[in-house]
């Protein structure tokens, strides 16, 4: 969205030994930190981070298709039948990840292609669209956790709700997907039909964070915004999408406050009007 504070620190992270001495260094002297992945679904203040930023990049941004030798291991799950296992660094686009498995012939992550970000913060958060979320492709991952330890996570550890895990206190460095085997020309097709879709029911090409607020149980956020005749409305130089009342945009310069500000009007407005407290989808970091 182009808005928020400066960082003290931004480390860019290359490999998992760097993590791990970065991580030790934190904890020995008691610095503030928060790792980001695409950055697209956060929302610095004004003042920024008194801290460090670390980002993964380097190692982190490795895709591989595994062998069935190297997957030996761990096909216990009979009903999976046509599948191939993909490895992922935690930094690699979620786009670039789905057009390159459909180019593989691998389904799983087609509908996907959209969402920005990265694929470690794509899963940290199960990002999703309607009825379909990354979890469900998900089958291990590796993290770090906040003290420097590796561990590694299967999908029966890990608890995935709608746009929420339960990884707080871990940076996942590696995901690995079970996908299946299709026609590549059928997922590639899927992908262009997800991007045309977009197109024009979403402001693609602006400054956004994609959906600000997640839905309420059964409905869209954007509906109940839009019904309340809020599209195009603004606070400062933050304004509601005339495209997906979900969607607010840094039109002229907005600020971290004039979004926050926004984003308080409207959960009043529709808490009054239908008595429904939305919750935001893009996390603030006020520091
Ligand atoms: N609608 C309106 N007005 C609006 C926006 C939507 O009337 O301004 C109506 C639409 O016409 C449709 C319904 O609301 O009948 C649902 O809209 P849409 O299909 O756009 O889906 P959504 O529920 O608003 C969710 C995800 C999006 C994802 C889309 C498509 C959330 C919070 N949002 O939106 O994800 O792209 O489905 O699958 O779950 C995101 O998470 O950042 C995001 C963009």
């Amino acid at each position: 969205m182009c808005i928020g504070g400066s960082a003290d620190y931004f480390v860019d992270v290359k490999t998992e030994e760097q993590l791990i001495a970065l991580l030790k260094f934190i904890n020995k002297n008691n610095i503030s930190f928060f790792v980001i992945g695409g950055g697209s679904n956060i929302l610095f203040s004004d003042n920024g981070f008194r801290g460090i930023v670390i980002k993964l990049s380097g190692d982190f941004g490795c895709i591989e298709v595994l062998s069935d030798t190297e997957t030996d291991w761990k096909i216990k799950d009979k009903e999976y039948k046509n599948i191939e296992y993909v490895c992922c660094g935690a930094a690699v686009s979620l786009a670039y990840l789905a057009r390159y498995t459909a180019e593989q012939g691998l389904s799983g992550l087609e509908n996907l292609y959209g969402i920005p970000g990265t694929v470690g913060g794509a899963v940290y958060g199960n990002a999703g669209i309607k009825n379909y979320s990354i979890s469900v492709v998900v089958d291990k991952i590796e993290v770090v956790d906040y003290y420097g330890n590796k561990k590694f996570l299967t999908k029966y550890d890990i608890k995935f709700e709608y746009r929420k895990s339960d990884l707080a206190g871990n940076i996942i460095t590696k995901i690995f997907f079970v996908l299946k085997k299709d026609d590549k020309n059928d997922i590639l097709k899927t992908i262009s039909q997800e991007l045309e879709r977009r197109k024009n029911t979403q402001p693609i090409g602006t400054k956004n964070a994609g959906c600000i607020f997640k839905n309420p149980k059964d409905d869209s956020a954007g509906r109940i915004i839009d019904s309340l005749k809020l599209k195009n409305y603004g606070i400062g130089g933050i304004e509601i999408s005339d495209i997906h009342a979900n969607f607010f945009i840094n039109k002229d310069n907005g600020c971290a406050s004039d979004m926050i500000k926004l984003i308080e009007f409207v959960k009043n407005e529709v808490y009054k009007k239908y008595n429904i407290k939305l919750e935001t989808e893009i996390k603030i970091i006020n520091d």
